[in-house]
């Protein structure tokens, strides 16, 4: 299975810092944003690794990252030239995964606790179709919300003003390559973005959308609060300790 980070995007929820560098290089803990996504791919045991950004700061993104060596992945790079949504984005994604080949597919600003392996397991043996993970959320009305029926999707509404359920569709996905032509036929939306939630709908109707719940924390951690709140969660993973505050030899003093 191929891994895809998209790392595209404004940024506009985390301006003025978002003016100067993209998101998903800003720290969480002691790595940027995006590590956490190539992380959970390599614990998922993908190592084919996408990623998708804009021009802005992406000599970052390859200083950081480099070839993914360090950090037990290959990683090549492909470059959103305008940010036109993230089924826009994922369409880039088209070369770099063979027809019959599966994709899962993270949107680079979610964090999020499970672990992704056993469900990826579960994918490749599936012969077709999509996979959205829900999350409970307080506030669904900012994300994509699920209708569910008889353990599928029947449809998701993008940020409904009135939430068919209290979940959220969060930017983790599985797809098979027919992913790549139904892009093809998705329009703009109001916003002029192409959604993945249209993309996500036509699996749905035709009865291919299934979902796993998350069990663990999750953030989208595209505005102030729940950056903040992904630095908390994410300070015992970093291993954040007080042995950080004492010096060692050769700091700067
Ligand atoms: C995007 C998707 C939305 C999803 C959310 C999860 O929204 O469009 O369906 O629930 O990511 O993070 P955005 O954050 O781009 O507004």
């Amino acid at each position: 299975m191929k891994g895809v980070i998209l790392a595209g995007g404004t940024g506009t929820r985390l301006r003025p810092l978002t003016k100067m560098i993209n998101k998903h290089l800003l720290p969480v803990g002691k790595y940027p944003m995006i590590y956490y996504g190539i992380e959970k791919l390599r614990a998922a045991g993908i190592t084919d690794v996408l990623l998708i950004t804009g021009k802005h700061s992406v000599s970052l993104y390859t200083e950081f990252l480099g070839s993914g060596k360090e950090w037990g992945v290959n990683i090549s790079y492909k470059i959103q030239e305008e940010a036109g949504g993230i089924a826009d984005a994922l369409e880039l994604a088209q070369n770099f995964v063979h027809p019959g080949e599966k994709l899962l597919v993270l949107l680079g600003d979610n964090l999020f606790e499970d672990s992704l392996a056993g469900y990826v397991k579960q994918f490749e043996d599936q012969s077709e179709g999509a996979k959205v993970f829900l999350k409970e959320v307080e506030d669904a009305r900012r994300y994509g919300v699920p209708v569910m029926e008889g353990g599928l999707i029947k449809r998701i509404e993008e940020k409904p003003e009135h939430p068919q359920s209290s979940y959220c569709v969060t930017g983790i996905y599985l797809y098979d390559s027919t992913v790549f032509d139904l892009i093809k036929t998705v329009e703009p939306s109001a916003r002029g973005e192409m959604e993945i939630t249209d993309v996500n709908n036509l699996y749905a109707m035709q009865g291919k959308l299934s979902y796993h719940l998350l069990t663990g924390w999750w953030i989208d951690a595209g505005t102030f609060p729940s950056w903040f709140e992904a630095f908390d969660k994410l300070r015992e993973y970093s291993h954040i300790d007080s042995a950080d505050a004492k010096p060692s030899a050769g700091d700067d003093k």
